[in-house]
């Protein structure tokens, strides 16, 4: 049988400007990531920095914003200060977060300097689990203070005359878990929010500071931690975090695409109790959402997976390996989030390379894109603009958790500068095609089609290698431009993006 599916959409009827701090993923000292990922000096690729030229290839491509460093569990437990300065000086140390050691010959600076390579911008966190405000006011003096006092002259020292001028700074992480070392309570951790955030915008004013929410919608706190960490520093922060991970245990692939609606509750739900705070204070001031980790992440989940024994340097950990339907849930999730563009303004997908990661790598040798690449390539390149609201009309299937879930799944982004649209749509049923019509009013007659790609396989467990790359975008050619707009049929299980250009 083929479904029918229909989407309606109108250049004046927006949800928001995309912030592009969406499309940001997550670089932490865990596992391969940094070392092996990122930095592998006397890698054939690498430059005179050790950075792996593959890797920077590869994240250019993957095309993501922002990122954030450097944890994760791994912050909760880290001195900056043992991250820069001269290379042989740095304290070698226990890393209570992943039982590992920790080198430090990766820190600070050469973050930023691997930021500046990338073209991407740094989002930076500080310790509230082992340490407070004291420590985090002059990280962020060494860091974007000018100079002429301690702590920025010792940045230049370091070689770096000019500011880093981070903007975007997180509160800790993961706060109420009780896998953090030093996790809090909401009472204790509003607070030293509140001060943090205070003394951190006494020394930089134009930073933004995002507060941790739950570690997930699962904990049992959730939304009665917001509500208190927010009550307690809502003058304070611009963002309440959110951390939202995939799975698909019971290898049910309705219940795996149900999750995906787990995040657009989770969203809601969240910026409802930010909005309640500001109501008992008839504020204006609305706190925006950062969804700073998010991803499918399940299979490599056992305790070996997050732990190995003897401290060892970067091992292998949580290298979970993509598979095709893995990759259709990534797609979905960021349908999500776009569409929540009012609310959500920074994403990161956790992590970049084979910790949970898009990039894969051998250490000493290749590097290569893991399923999960593509919609997450297609939605950094051609998601520009002003998210558009839809009025989609498709048939639905039955989920446990969460009940009808539509077969359909779309947001399209309109791009005022060029005249595009991109439309990037997921069929969510297994067994038939869908007969998709996209009327886009208000744009005119005559669009033209400017691209159609499909992301499909009939193996649902299908996984990309190095020697193939059997997962990767190939040309939808059934897109036809109609009218307002166009007609496709979108395979069974399948990611969709069309590109329309107004005739302008
Ligand atoms: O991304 C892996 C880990 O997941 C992070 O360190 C932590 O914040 C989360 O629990």
């Amino acid at each position: 049988m083929t479904l029918k599916a229909s989407i309606i959409a109108d250049r004046d009827f927006v949800i928001a400007p995309l912030d592009r701090r969406v499309f940001g993923t997550f670089v932490e000292h865990m596992g391969r990531c940094v070392y092996g990922g990122i930095y592998e000096p006397g890698h054939p690729t690498a430059d005179e920095h050790g950075f792996r030229g593959d890797v920077l290839a590869l994240t250019k491509e993957l095309g993501v914003t922002i990122v954030r460093y450097p944890g994760g569990n791994f912050l909760s437990g880290y001195d900056w200060e043992d991250g820069v300065g001269p290379k042989d000086q740095r304290p070698v140390k226990l890393d209570l977060a992943w039982f590992t050691t920790e080198t430090n010959q990766f820190g600070t600076n050469e973050f930023i300097t691997w930021c500046r390579k990338a073209e991407v911008e740094p989002m930076f966190a500080v310790n509230l689990g082992t340490r407070g405000p004291d420590e985090a006011r002059h990280f962020l003096e060494y860091c974007n203070h000018p100079g002429g006092t301690y702590y920025s002259d010792l940045r230049k020292a370091h070689g770096f005359e000019q500011p880093h001028d981070i903007k975007f700074w997180c509160l800790g992480n993961e706060m109420d878990g009780p896998w953090q070392t030093c996790a809090k309570t909401a009472t204790e951790y509003g607070r030293i929010a509140q001060e943090t955030g205070k003394v951190m915008k006494w020394v930089d004013p134009t930073i933004e500071l995002a507060a941790c929410g739950s570690s997930q919608r699962a904990m049992p706190t959730y939304a009665a931690w917001e509500y208190e960490v927010l009550d307690t520093c809502f003058d304070q922060v611009d963002y309440i975090s959110l951390h939202h991970y995939m799975r698909n245990d019971s290898n049910d692939i309705k219940e795996f695409f149900a999750e995906i609606e787990s995040l657009d509750y989770f969203i809601k739900e969240v910026a409802a109790v930010a909005d309640a705070v500001a109501a008992k204070r008839r504020s204006k001031k609305r706190i925006m959402l950062s969804l700073d980790e998010w991803n499918v992440w399940y299979k490599a989940h056992t305790p070996t997976d997050v732990k190995k024994p003897g401290w060892p340097e970067a091992p292998p950990l949580l290298e979970e390996i993509y598979n095709f339907e893995d990759a259709l849930v990534v797609g979905g999730a960021l349908i999500v989030m776009m569409n929540n563009a009012d609310r959500v303004k920074a994403g990161c997908l956790a992590q970049l390379v084979n910790v949970i990661g898009p990039i894969f790598t051998e250490t000493g040798g290749a590097a290569w894109r893991q399923t999960i690449f593509h919609p997450i390539a297609d939605c950094t390149r051609l998601g520009h603009g002003e998210v558009l609201r839809l009025k989609v009309n498709t048939t639905i299937f039955e989920s446990k958790a969460h009940g009808d879930i539509p077969h359909l799944l779309a947001t399209a982004i309109y791009n005022p500068e060029t005249g595009d649209v991109s439309v990037f749509a997921l069929n969510r049923s297994t067994e038939d095609a869908m007969e998709l019509s996209v009327d886009l009013r208000g744009l005119g007659e005559g669009l033209s089609i400017v691209s159609a790609t499909e992301l499909h396989h009939a193996d649902l467990k299908q996984i990309n290698t190095k020697d193939d790359e059997a997962i990767r975008p190939t040309q939808n050619k059934s897109a036809l431009a109609e009218g307002t707009g166009l007609k496709a049929t979108l395979k069974p299980q399948s990611w969709n993006v069309f590109v329309l250009k107004a005739a302008m």
